[in-house]
């Protein structure tokens, strides 16, 4: 018998350089990604933080010059962390003005002015001295609406500084209705907020406890979300668009992006997705033993995040990845 050849050659559009850019189905493009950065109270010079190699905890003064860097390179936002040099219970240097984060948002808008889209993150966890992202009870529980009210104030205070975009993170019940309400009355009505919506409960937030001088013992998994529910995702969305969020995020990006693909399915407002420290350092760590092609991995992480369906990605090789694609 003859054989029989396919009539079917998908392999027609993959022969050429430019047969395969031509039929791109996902774009990565600089102005899709946001960097997100450290700086640190009283540093006198950048930190290196050991598990994400490349990544420091930054003074006023590098951080400055990175985030201007960063603006350069082409990427679409910079979002902050500050570490402070003391911590207490309630956290209370999230919504001192002169509390490093609030600090180094100010430099930032003045260097920088609307040339990019800032952000912050509006949560505790790197202020208290117990390293949960809300205020405790009397038995140590987290205290959800104790916390909002905190939250309420980090958020006008982070507005007053200059942020444009919001990031509760804490994921705290009510936190998008209560921060916009709060910008609301006090006259900033433009500020946008960028919901944590969907965050996971998530080994891969590692490196991260070590890049903020985490304080926390035990675990967030009474705010942040079991790994497993996918469906409970949707409620979470649905709950902070009700309550005003611009844009939605899902956070980790790789072990969830199903989670991804299914809010970019039903979600009105844009989605962003957070590849998060784990996800850069597991990439550094092989890169680092020559065991992947650091550059190649980068992007295919970043393109298949795109592909899920976020419109926007948090990762600290925004700048690098930005240079690249230029
Ligand atoms: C909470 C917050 C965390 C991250 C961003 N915001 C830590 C956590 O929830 O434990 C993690 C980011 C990362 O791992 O890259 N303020």
């Amino acid at each position: 018998m003859v054989g029989v050849f396919p009539e079917q050659r998908p392999r027609r559009l993959r022969t050429t350089p430019a047969m395969r850019r031509l039929v791109s189905e996902t774009t990565l493009r600089p102005r899709q990604l946001i960097l997100p950065m450290f700086v640190a109270e009283g540093a006198q010079a950048p930190r290196p933080i050991s598990s994400m190699p490349g990544v420091v905890q930054h003074t006023r003064d590098t951080l400055r010059k990175a985030a201007v860097e960063a603006v350069n390179a082409g990427v679409g936002g910079l979002m902050l962390f500050g570490i402070p040099a003391t911590r207490d219970a309630e956290g209370s240097g999230a919504i001192d003005e002169k509390g490093i984060l609030n600090v180094a948002l100010r430099d930032l808008r003045s260097e920088l002015g609307d040339a990019t889209v800032l952000m912050a993150d509006t949560c505790l966890d790197e202020f208290t001295d117990h390293g949960h992202c809300g205020v405790l009870d009397a038995d140590g529980a987290v205290d959800n609406d104790a916390t909002l009210r905190v939250y309420a104030e980090m958020a006008v205070a982070q507005a007053e500084a200059g942020a444009h975009m919001l990031g509760p993170s804490g994921m705290m019940d009510g936190q998008v209705g209560v921060i916009r309400r709060a910008l609301d009355e006090v006259g900033h009505s433009e500020t946008a907020i960028l919901a944590y919506a969907t965050k996971y409960a998530s080994a891969f937030f590692g490196p991260f406890r070590e890049a903020v001088d985490s304080q926390l013992k035990g675990d967030r998994k009474t705010y942040q979300q079991d790994p497993g529910n996918g469906r409970e995702a949707l409620r979470e969305i649905e709950l902070d668009l009700g309550e005003g969020a611009d844009l939605i995020m899902v956070k980790p990006a790789l072990s969830y992006l199903d989670v991804v693909k299914a809010a970019a399915d039903i979600s009105p407002v844009p989605v962003a997705a957070y590849n998060i420290s784990g996800e850069y350092a597991m990439v550094e760590a092989a890169a680092a033993n020559g065991w992947l092609d650091r550059e190649r991995t980068v992007l295919e992480v970043l393109t298949s995040i795109r592909r899920a369906g976020a419109d926007l990605i948090l990762s600290y090789w925004a700048a690098e990845a930005a240079a690249w694609l230029d």
